[in-house]
Protein backbone atom coordinates (compact mmCIF):
# COMPACT_ATOMS: atom_id res chain seq x y z
CA UNK A 1 0.00 0.00 0.00
CA UNK A 2 1.09 3.34 -0.92
CA UNK A 3 0.12 5.62 2.23
CA UNK A 4 0.49 9.35 1.93
CA UNK A 5 1.53 11.84 4.98
CA UNK A 6 -1.66 12.52 7.15
CA UNK A 7 -3.85 15.79 5.77
CA UNK A 8 -2.56 14.92 2.92
CA UNK A 9 -4.68 16.65 -0.15
CA UNK A 10 -6.84 15.23 -3.09
CA UNK A 11 -8.17 17.07 -5.57
CA UNK A 12 -8.85 18.43 -8.68
CA UNK A 13 -7.70 21.88 -10.51
CA UNK A 14 -10.34 23.71 -13.27
CA UNK A 15 -10.54 27.33 -14.30
CA UNK A 16 -13.22 29.91 -15.04
CA UNK A 17 -12.78 30.39 -18.59
CA UNK A 18 -12.74 26.25 -19.66
CA UNK A 19 -16.05 25.48 -17.10
CA UNK A 20 -17.85 28.72 -16.15
CA UNK A 21 -19.76 29.40 -19.49
CA UNK A 22 -21.55 32.62 -19.96
CA UNK A 23 -25.34 32.77 -19.38
CA UNK A 24 -27.48 36.16 -20.59
CA UNK A 25 -27.11 38.62 -18.31
CA UNK A 26 -24.06 37.31 -16.30
CA UNK A 27 -22.70 40.74 -16.77
CA UNK A 28 -19.60 38.92 -17.70
CA UNK A 29 -17.49 41.24 -20.15
CA UNK A 30 -15.62 40.10 -23.18
CA UNK A 31 -12.01 37.93 -22.54
CA UNK A 32 -9.03 38.35 -24.86
CA UNK A 33 -10.79 34.47 -25.63
CA UNK A 34 -14.47 35.49 -26.39
CA UNK A 35 -12.71 38.08 -28.50
CA UNK A 36 -10.18 35.85 -30.42
CA UNK A 37 -13.15 33.24 -31.45
CA UNK A 38 -15.36 35.66 -32.20
CA UNK A 39 -13.15 37.11 -35.32
CA UNK A 40 -11.35 33.32 -36.15
CA UNK A 41 -13.81 30.86 -34.99
CA UNK A 42 -12.61 28.74 -37.24
CA UNK A 43 -9.19 28.46 -35.66
CA UNK A 44 -11.44 26.12 -32.26
CA UNK A 45 -11.92 22.75 -32.57
CA UNK A 46 -15.23 21.90 -34.01
CA UNK A 47 -15.85 25.75 -33.57
CA UNK A 48 -16.94 25.42 -29.90
CA UNK A 49 -16.00 28.67 -28.12
CA UNK A 50 -15.69 29.90 -24.58
CA UNK A 51 -19.75 30.66 -24.59
CA UNK A 52 -19.97 27.25 -24.25
CA UNK A 53 -17.90 26.04 -21.51
CA UNK A 54 -19.38 23.08 -19.50
CA UNK A 55 -22.07 25.47 -17.66
CA UNK A 56 -20.57 25.43 -13.82
CA UNK A 57 -22.08 28.94 -13.58
CA UNK A 58 -25.90 27.26 -13.70
CA UNK A 59 -24.98 23.92 -12.74
CA UNK A 60 -22.59 24.97 -9.75
CA UNK A 61 -24.56 23.61 -6.66
CA UNK A 62 -24.79 19.86 -8.54
CA UNK A 63 -21.50 20.43 -9.83
CA UNK A 64 -19.97 20.86 -5.35
CA UNK A 65 -21.87 17.74 -4.75
CA UNK A 66 -20.28 15.61 -7.61
CA UNK A 67 -16.94 16.73 -5.47
CA UNK A 68 -17.86 15.54 -2.68
CA UNK A 69 -19.28 12.46 -4.31
CA UNK A 70 -15.44 11.83 -6.39
CA UNK A 71 -13.79 12.37 -2.61
CA UNK A 72 -12.10 15.89 -3.28
CA UNK A 73 -10.51 17.15 -0.35
CA UNK A 74 -9.30 19.92 -1.86
CA UNK A 75 -10.31 22.02 -5.35
CA UNK A 76 -8.77 25.06 -7.23
CA UNK A 77 -10.53 27.04 -9.47
CA UNK A 78 -10.38 30.06 -10.87
CA UNK A 79 -12.27 33.63 -10.85
CA UNK A 80 -12.55 35.08 -14.32
CA UNK A 81 -11.05 38.78 -14.16
CA UNK A 82 -13.34 39.35 -17.02
CA UNK A 83 -16.40 38.54 -14.89
CA UNK A 84 -15.75 40.20 -12.05
CA UNK A 85 -14.10 43.72 -13.62
CA UNK A 86 -15.59 42.91 -17.15
CA UNK A 87 -13.14 46.00 -18.51
CA UNK A 88 -10.77 44.50 -16.34
CA UNK A 89 -10.50 48.20 -14.53
CA UNK A 90 -13.34 50.14 -12.97
CA UNK A 91 -16.37 49.14 -11.72
CA UNK A 92 -17.23 45.54 -10.30
CA UNK A 93 -19.84 42.96 -11.85
CA UNK A 94 -21.98 42.73 -8.46
CA UNK A 95 -23.50 39.18 -10.59
CA UNK A 96 -19.80 37.77 -10.65
CA UNK A 97 -19.27 38.56 -6.73
CA UNK A 98 -22.16 37.06 -5.59
CA UNK A 99 -21.77 33.90 -7.82
CA UNK A 100 -18.16 33.13 -6.56
CA UNK A 101 -19.33 33.85 -3.12
CA UNK A 102 -22.27 31.61 -3.38
CA UNK A 103 -19.82 28.83 -4.90
CA UNK A 104 -16.98 29.29 -2.30
CA UNK A 105 -19.31 29.02 0.71
CA UNK A 106 -20.88 26.18 -0.38
CA UNK A 107 -17.08 24.34 -0.89
CA UNK A 108 -16.30 25.62 2.53
CA UNK A 109 -19.12 23.77 3.92
CA UNK A 110 -18.28 21.06 2.49
CA UNK A 111 -14.96 21.46 4.72
CA UNK A 112 -13.10 21.17 1.30
CA UNK A 113 -9.74 23.00 1.33
CA UNK A 114 -10.65 25.89 -1.18
CA UNK A 115 -7.53 27.23 -3.03
CA UNK A 116 -8.51 29.91 -5.47
CA UNK A 117 -6.24 30.96 -8.46
CA UNK A 118 -6.49 34.51 -9.96
CA UNK A 119 -5.09 33.85 -13.89
CA UNK A 120 -5.64 31.23 -16.23
CA UNK A 121 -5.03 32.35 -19.69
CA UNK A 122 -8.05 34.86 -19.50
CA UNK A 123 -7.46 38.59 -19.90
CA UNK A 124 -10.16 40.99 -20.28
CA UNK A 125 -10.35 41.98 -23.44
CA UNK A 126 -10.20 45.69 -23.07
CA UNK A 127 -7.06 45.73 -21.86
CA UNK A 128 -5.56 43.20 -24.90
CA UNK A 129 -7.01 45.66 -26.93
CA UNK A 130 -4.76 48.25 -25.31
CA UNK A 131 -1.19 45.87 -25.60
CA UNK A 132 -2.71 43.45 -22.96
CA UNK A 133 0.81 42.14 -21.16
CA UNK A 134 3.36 44.45 -23.01
CA UNK A 135 1.50 46.99 -21.29
CA UNK A 136 2.64 47.84 -18.17
CA UNK A 137 -1.05 49.15 -17.29
CA UNK A 138 -2.20 45.52 -17.54
CA UNK A 139 0.36 44.91 -14.81
CA UNK A 140 -0.84 47.58 -12.48
CA UNK A 141 -4.44 46.81 -13.15
CA UNK A 142 -3.74 42.82 -11.80
CA UNK A 143 -2.67 44.10 -8.92
CA UNK A 144 -5.74 46.22 -8.66
CA UNK A 145 -7.95 42.84 -9.75
CA UNK A 146 -6.07 40.78 -7.23
CA UNK A 147 -6.55 43.41 -4.72
CA UNK A 148 -10.42 43.76 -5.34
CA UNK A 149 -10.25 39.47 -4.62
CA UNK A 150 -8.89 39.45 -1.72
CA UNK A 151 -11.38 41.55 0.03
CA UNK A 152 -14.13 40.28 -1.92
CA UNK A 153 -13.66 36.76 -0.79
CA UNK A 154 -10.89 37.28 1.64
CA UNK A 155 -13.34 35.75 3.85
CA UNK A 156 -14.21 32.60 2.27
CA UNK A 157 -10.25 32.16 0.73
CA UNK A 158 -7.03 31.66 2.68
CA UNK A 159 -4.87 30.24 -0.52
CA UNK A 160 -4.73 32.06 -3.50
CA UNK A 161 -2.78 31.50 -6.91
CA UNK A 162 -1.62 34.36 -8.96
CA UNK A 163 -1.37 32.58 -12.08
CA UNK A 164 -1.15 29.38 -14.06
CA UNK A 165 1.21 28.40 -16.33
CA UNK A 166 2.64 32.00 -16.65
CA UNK A 167 5.15 30.66 -19.43
CA UNK A 168 2.50 29.24 -21.43
CA UNK A 169 0.78 32.87 -22.57
CA UNK A 170 4.22 34.17 -23.20
CA UNK A 171 5.21 30.90 -25.71
CA UNK A 172 1.67 30.55 -27.20
CA UNK A 173 0.90 34.07 -27.46
CA UNK A 174 4.41 35.68 -28.65
CA UNK A 175 6.24 32.72 -30.20
CA UNK A 176 3.92 30.31 -31.33
CA UNK A 177 0.34 30.94 -32.57
CA UNK A 178 -2.08 29.26 -30.43
CA UNK A 179 -2.83 32.07 -27.79
CA UNK A 180 -3.93 35.35 -29.06
CA UNK A 181 -2.61 37.63 -29.91
CA UNK A 182 -0.78 34.68 -31.95
CA UNK A 183 2.28 36.57 -32.91
CA UNK A 184 6.23 35.82 -32.61
CA UNK A 185 8.09 38.82 -31.69
CA UNK A 186 10.72 37.12 -29.29
CA UNK A 187 11.23 40.88 -27.58
CA UNK A 188 7.65 41.19 -26.71
CA UNK A 189 7.38 37.82 -25.18
CA UNK A 190 10.48 38.71 -23.31
CA UNK A 191 8.44 42.06 -22.22
CA UNK A 192 5.20 39.85 -21.76
CA UNK A 193 6.99 37.15 -19.63
CA UNK A 194 8.42 40.33 -16.92
CA UNK A 195 5.71 42.31 -16.57
CA UNK A 196 3.87 38.86 -15.41
CA UNK A 197 5.94 38.17 -12.74
CA UNK A 198 5.77 41.96 -11.78
CA UNK A 199 1.97 41.05 -11.79
CA UNK A 200 2.53 38.17 -9.38
CA UNK A 201 4.89 39.70 -6.83
CA UNK A 202 2.76 43.03 -6.65
CA UNK A 203 0.34 40.74 -6.24
CA UNK A 204 1.65 38.44 -3.59
CA UNK A 205 2.33 41.73 -1.86
CA UNK A 206 -1.07 42.94 -1.94
CA UNK A 207 -1.91 39.27 -0.44
CA UNK A 208 0.20 40.25 2.60
CA UNK A 209 -0.44 43.09 3.04
CA UNK A 210 -4.30 42.36 3.37
CA UNK A 211 -4.41 39.25 5.09
CA UNK A 212 -1.12 38.34 6.79
CA UNK A 213 -2.44 35.46 7.34
CA UNK A 214 -2.85 34.04 3.91
CA UNK A 215 -1.05 31.98 1.48
CA UNK A 216 0.09 32.72 -1.81
CA UNK A 217 1.62 31.03 -4.73
CA UNK A 218 2.07 30.68 -8.24
CA UNK A 219 1.98 27.90 -10.43
CA UNK A 220 4.66 26.42 -12.64
CA UNK A 221 4.77 23.37 -15.15
CA UNK A 222 7.87 22.51 -14.58
CA UNK A 223 9.78 19.64 -16.18
CA UNK A 224 14.05 19.10 -15.89
CA UNK A 225 15.30 19.85 -19.45
CA UNK A 226 16.15 16.36 -20.39
CA UNK A 227 19.20 16.54 -23.07
CA UNK A 228 19.27 14.27 -26.06
CA UNK A 229 22.77 13.32 -25.39
CA UNK A 230 25.79 14.30 -23.14
CA UNK A 231 27.80 16.03 -26.22
CA UNK A 232 28.67 19.55 -24.34
CA UNK A 233 25.81 21.29 -26.95
CA UNK A 234 23.21 19.10 -26.07
CA UNK A 235 23.46 19.90 -22.51
CA UNK A 236 24.33 23.39 -22.85
CA UNK A 237 20.78 23.63 -24.85
CA UNK A 238 19.08 21.70 -22.24
CA UNK A 239 20.22 24.42 -19.63
CA UNK A 240 19.13 27.27 -21.32
CA UNK A 241 15.67 25.71 -22.51
CA UNK A 242 15.56 25.15 -18.57
CA UNK A 243 16.35 28.79 -18.08
CA UNK A 244 13.89 29.99 -20.32
CA UNK A 245 11.05 27.58 -19.81
CA UNK A 246 11.25 26.90 -15.84
CA UNK A 247 13.52 29.14 -14.07
CA UNK A 248 12.16 32.43 -15.81
CA UNK A 249 9.29 32.07 -12.90
CA UNK A 250 10.40 29.90 -11.10
CA UNK A 251 13.65 32.05 -9.50
CA UNK A 252 12.00 34.98 -9.20
CA UNK A 253 8.99 33.81 -7.54
CA UNK A 254 10.84 31.67 -5.12
CA UNK A 255 14.08 33.19 -4.62
CA UNK A 256 12.88 36.68 -5.90
CA UNK A 257 15.64 37.02 -8.65
CA UNK A 258 16.71 36.06 -11.90
CA UNK A 259 19.09 33.48 -13.24
CA UNK A 260 22.24 35.63 -13.96
CA UNK A 261 23.00 33.00 -17.03
CA UNK A 262 19.38 34.00 -18.56
CA UNK A 263 20.08 37.85 -17.62
CA UNK A 264 23.23 37.19 -20.12
CA UNK A 265 21.73 35.60 -22.60
CA UNK A 266 19.06 38.16 -23.10
CA UNK A 267 21.49 40.97 -22.81
CA UNK A 268 23.84 39.79 -25.65
CA UNK A 269 20.71 40.36 -27.78
CA UNK A 270 19.42 43.30 -26.45
CA UNK A 271 16.44 41.46 -25.63
CA UNK A 272 16.01 43.09 -21.80
CA UNK A 273 12.96 43.83 -21.03
CA UNK A 274 12.21 47.85 -20.22
CA UNK A 275 12.15 47.64 -16.10
CA UNK A 276 13.21 49.64 -13.29
CA UNK A 277 15.51 48.84 -10.02
CA UNK A 278 11.89 49.95 -8.18
CA UNK A 279 10.30 46.72 -10.13
CA UNK A 280 13.42 44.59 -8.98
CA UNK A 281 13.17 45.55 -5.25
CA UNK A 282 9.24 44.81 -5.64
CA UNK A 283 10.19 41.05 -7.29
CA UNK A 284 12.57 40.64 -4.30
CA UNK A 285 10.91 41.28 -1.65
CA UNK A 286 8.11 39.46 -2.74
CA UNK A 287 8.18 35.78 -2.82
CA UNK A 288 5.62 32.74 -2.75
CA UNK A 289 5.16 30.92 0.33
CA UNK A 290 4.67 27.91 -1.15
CA UNK A 291 4.71 26.42 -5.16
CA UNK A 292 1.89 24.84 -7.20
CA UNK A 293 3.76 22.47 -10.08
CA UNK A 294 1.88 21.31 -12.94
CA UNK A 295 3.38 18.39 -14.42
CA UNK A 296 2.20 16.34 -17.87
CA UNK A 297 5.54 15.28 -19.73
CA UNK A 298 9.31 15.94 -19.62
CA UNK A 299 10.74 18.46 -21.79
CA UNK A 300 13.11 16.74 -24.35
CA UNK A 301 16.00 19.27 -25.76
CA UNK A 302 18.54 19.04 -28.47
CA UNK A 303 20.55 21.28 -29.78
CA UNK A 304 19.50 22.99 -32.72
CA UNK A 305 20.50 22.15 -36.11
CA UNK A 306 22.16 25.83 -36.50
CA UNK A 307 23.99 25.75 -33.03
CA UNK A 308 24.20 28.76 -31.43
CA UNK A 309 27.13 29.16 -30.96
CA UNK A 310 27.75 28.03 -34.74
CA UNK A 311 29.40 30.24 -37.34
CA UNK A 312 27.03 31.07 -38.87
CA UNK A 313 24.99 32.37 -36.02
CA UNK A 314 27.65 34.45 -34.87
CA UNK A 315 27.10 35.80 -38.21
CA UNK A 316 23.40 36.04 -37.76
CA UNK A 317 23.36 40.20 -37.20
CA UNK A 318 19.36 39.61 -36.55
CA UNK A 319 20.16 37.46 -33.60
CA UNK A 320 17.60 34.92 -31.99
CA UNK A 321 13.98 35.34 -33.59
CA UNK A 322 12.32 32.15 -31.44
CA UNK A 323 13.63 30.25 -28.83
CA UNK A 324 14.88 27.32 -31.55
CA UNK A 325 17.70 29.59 -31.96
CA UNK A 326 19.26 28.06 -28.19
CA UNK A 327 17.20 24.69 -28.25
CA UNK A 328 14.62 22.12 -30.13
CA UNK A 329 12.48 19.53 -28.64
CA UNK A 330 13.70 16.37 -29.00
CA UNK A 331 11.22 13.07 -29.78
CA UNK A 332 13.24 10.20 -27.83
CA UNK A 333 12.78 7.01 -29.37
CA UNK A 334 10.63 4.26 -27.93
CA UNK A 335 9.38 7.28 -25.30
CA UNK A 336 6.06 6.19 -23.90
CA UNK A 337 3.31 7.46 -24.92
CA UNK A 338 -0.69 8.48 -24.18
CA UNK A 339 -1.76 7.33 -27.54
CA UNK A 340 -5.08 8.91 -27.50
CA UNK A 341 -3.30 12.52 -26.79
CA UNK A 342 0.03 12.10 -28.22
CA UNK A 343 1.92 13.56 -25.00
CA UNK A 344 4.50 11.46 -23.73
CA UNK A 345 4.74 10.00 -20.51
CA UNK A 346 7.24 9.80 -18.39
CA UNK A 347 6.41 9.52 -14.32
CA UNK A 348 9.96 9.44 -13.01
CA UNK A 349 9.70 13.47 -13.99
CA UNK A 350 8.08 13.75 -10.57
CA UNK A 351 10.81 12.80 -8.75
CA UNK A 352 13.21 14.75 -10.61
CA UNK A 353 11.26 17.76 -9.99
CA UNK A 354 10.48 17.20 -6.25
CA UNK A 355 14.43 16.65 -5.84
CA UNK A 356 14.88 19.92 -7.85
CA UNK A 357 13.04 21.97 -5.45
CA UNK A 358 14.38 19.75 -2.37
CA UNK A 359 17.86 20.49 -3.51
CA UNK A 360 17.59 24.15 -5.24
CA UNK A 361 14.72 25.63 -3.86
CA UNK A 362 14.81 25.04 -0.06
CA UNK A 363 12.92 22.27 -0.35
CA UNK A 364 9.89 24.88 -0.44
CA UNK A 365 6.67 23.49 0.61
CA UNK A 366 4.58 22.33 -3.04
CA UNK A 367 1.65 20.91 -4.26
CA UNK A 368 1.24 19.02 -6.85
CA UNK A 369 -1.14 21.00 -8.66
CA UNK A 370 -2.20 19.43 -11.96
CA UNK A 371 -1.21 16.16 -13.50
CA UNK A 372 -3.76 13.76 -15.84
CA UNK A 373 -4.48 12.24 -19.14
CA UNK A 374 -6.11 13.68 -22.26
CA UNK A 375 -8.13 10.96 -23.96
CA UNK A 376 -9.59 12.22 -27.68
CA UNK A 377 -12.78 10.26 -28.34
CA UNK A 378 -12.90 8.91 -25.03
CA UNK A 379 -17.17 8.21 -25.63
CA UNK A 380 -15.66 4.74 -27.15
CA UNK A 381 -14.67 3.55 -23.46
CA UNK A 382 -17.76 3.90 -22.14
CA UNK A 383 -19.52 0.44 -20.98
CA UNK A 384 -23.24 0.56 -19.35
CA UNK A 385 -23.50 4.38 -19.32
CA UNK A 386 -19.82 4.38 -17.78
CA UNK A 387 -16.66 5.50 -18.76
CA UNK A 388 -13.99 2.69 -18.20
CA UNK A 389 -11.14 4.97 -17.89
CA UNK A 390 -8.58 2.74 -16.41
CA UNK A 391 -5.34 3.67 -18.45
CA UNK A 392 -6.32 7.26 -16.51
CA UNK A 393 -6.57 5.17 -13.05
CA UNK A 394 -3.10 3.36 -14.58
CA UNK A 395 -1.40 6.55 -15.28
CA UNK A 396 -2.35 8.45 -11.86
CA UNK A 397 -1.31 5.29 -9.74
CA UNK A 398 2.34 5.35 -11.67
CA UNK A 399 2.85 8.90 -10.89
CA UNK A 400 1.67 8.59 -7.28
CA UNK A 401 3.82 5.61 -6.96
CA UNK A 402 6.73 8.39 -7.93
CA UNK A 403 5.22 10.77 -5.75
CA UNK A 404 5.36 8.39 -2.68
CA UNK A 405 8.95 7.75 -3.20
CA UNK A 406 9.78 11.23 -3.65
CA UNK A 407 8.20 12.08 -0.15
CA UNK A 408 9.50 9.48 0.97
CA UNK A 409 12.91 11.10 -0.12
CA UNK A 410 12.52 14.44 1.63
CA UNK A 411 9.77 15.88 -1.07
CA UNK A 412 7.81 18.65 0.82
CA UNK A 413 4.99 17.86 -1.51
CA UNK A 414 1.52 18.16 0.65
CA UNK A 415 -1.24 17.24 -2.46
CA UNK A 416 -2.11 15.59 -5.32
CA UNK A 417 -4.85 17.10 -7.84
CA UNK A 418 -5.71 15.79 -11.07
CA UNK A 419 -6.59 18.16 -14.20
CA UNK A 420 -9.46 17.62 -14.16
CA UNK A 421 -13.23 17.54 -12.30
CA UNK A 422 -15.41 17.63 -15.16
CA UNK A 423 -14.59 17.46 -18.70
CA UNK A 424 -13.65 20.89 -19.70
CA UNK A 425 -13.33 23.24 -22.80
CA UNK A 426 -9.53 23.78 -23.60
CA UNK A 427 -8.41 26.92 -25.17
CA UNK A 428 -8.12 25.62 -29.34
CA UNK A 429 -8.77 22.11 -28.43
CA UNK A 430 -11.81 22.88 -26.94
CA UNK A 431 -13.34 19.64 -25.71
CA UNK A 432 -11.26 17.29 -28.17
CA UNK A 433 -9.28 15.79 -25.32
CA UNK A 434 -11.27 14.45 -21.93
CA UNK A 435 -9.56 15.11 -19.03
CA UNK A 436 -12.03 14.28 -15.79
CA UNK A 437 -13.20 12.83 -13.26
CA UNK A 438 -17.14 12.99 -14.74
CA UNK A 439 -18.03 13.12 -18.04
CA UNK A 440 -19.58 16.19 -19.65
CA UNK A 441 -22.53 14.89 -22.25
CA UNK A 442 -21.75 18.28 -24.55
CA UNK A 443 -25.56 18.18 -25.95
CA UNK A 444 -27.42 17.39 -22.55
CA UNK A 445 -24.71 18.96 -20.58
CA UNK A 446 -25.37 16.03 -18.10
CA UNK A 447 -22.86 14.96 -15.51
CA UNK A 448 -21.38 10.80 -14.96
CA UNK A 449 -19.05 9.91 -12.74
CA UNK A 450 -16.71 8.03 -14.67
CA UNK A 451 -14.71 4.79 -13.10
CA UNK A 452 -11.73 6.85 -12.55
CA UNK A 453 -14.13 9.49 -10.37
CA UNK A 454 -15.25 6.16 -7.72
CA UNK A 455 -11.72 5.27 -7.63
CA UNK A 456 -10.24 8.81 -6.73
CA UNK A 457 -12.98 8.73 -3.63
CA UNK A 458 -11.59 5.43 -2.27
CA UNK A 459 -7.97 6.84 -3.29
CA UNK A 460 -8.32 9.91 -1.21
CA UNK A 461 -10.92 7.98 1.69
CA UNK A 462 -7.90 5.22 2.21
CA UNK A 463 -5.34 8.76 1.76
CA UNK A 464 -3.45 6.09 -0.48
CA UNK A 465 -4.06 2.78 -2.57
C1 LIG B 1 -2.86 22.47 -18.91
C2 LIG B 1 -3.62 23.78 -18.77
O1 LIG B 1 -1.50 22.71 -19.04
O2 LIG B 1 -3.26 21.69 -20.02
C3 LIG B 1 -5.13 23.58 -18.99
O3 LIG B 1 -3.41 24.36 -17.50
C4 LIG B 1 -5.39 22.74 -20.23
O4 LIG B 1 -5.75 24.83 -19.07
C5 LIG B 1 -4.65 21.41 -20.10
O5 LIG B 1 -6.76 22.53 -20.42
C6 LIG B 1 -4.93 20.40 -21.22
O6 LIG B 1 -4.64 20.85 -22.48
P1 LIG B 1 -5.15 20.12 -23.80
O7 LIG B 1 -4.53 20.86 -24.92
O8 LIG B 1 -4.67 18.69 -23.78
O9 LIG B 1 -6.63 20.17 -23.81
Amino acid sequence: MYKFPDGFLWGTSTSGPQSEGIEQGDGKGMSNWDYWFSIAPEKFHHQVGPDRTSTFYKNYKEDIELLEQTGHTTFRPSIQWSRLIPEGVGAINPKAVEFYREVFKRINDKGIKLMVNLYHFDLPYALQAKGGWENKETVYAFRDYAAKCFELFGDLVDTWFTFNEPIVPVEAGYLGEFHYPAKVDLKAAIQVAYNTQLASSLAVEACHRLNPAHRISVILNLTPAYPRSDSSEDLKAARIAELFQAKSFLDPSVNGYYPEELVEIIKAHDLLPDYTSEELDVIRENTVDFLGVNYYQPLRVQAPEDSADSEDAANDVAGPTNLDYYFEQYVMPGRKINPHRGWEIYEPGVYDIAMMIKEDYGNIEWILTENGMGVEGEEKFKQDGVIQDDYRIEFIEDHLKVLHQAIEDGANCHGYMLWTFVDCWSWLNAYKNRYGLVELNLETQERTIKKSGHWFKTLSQNNGF
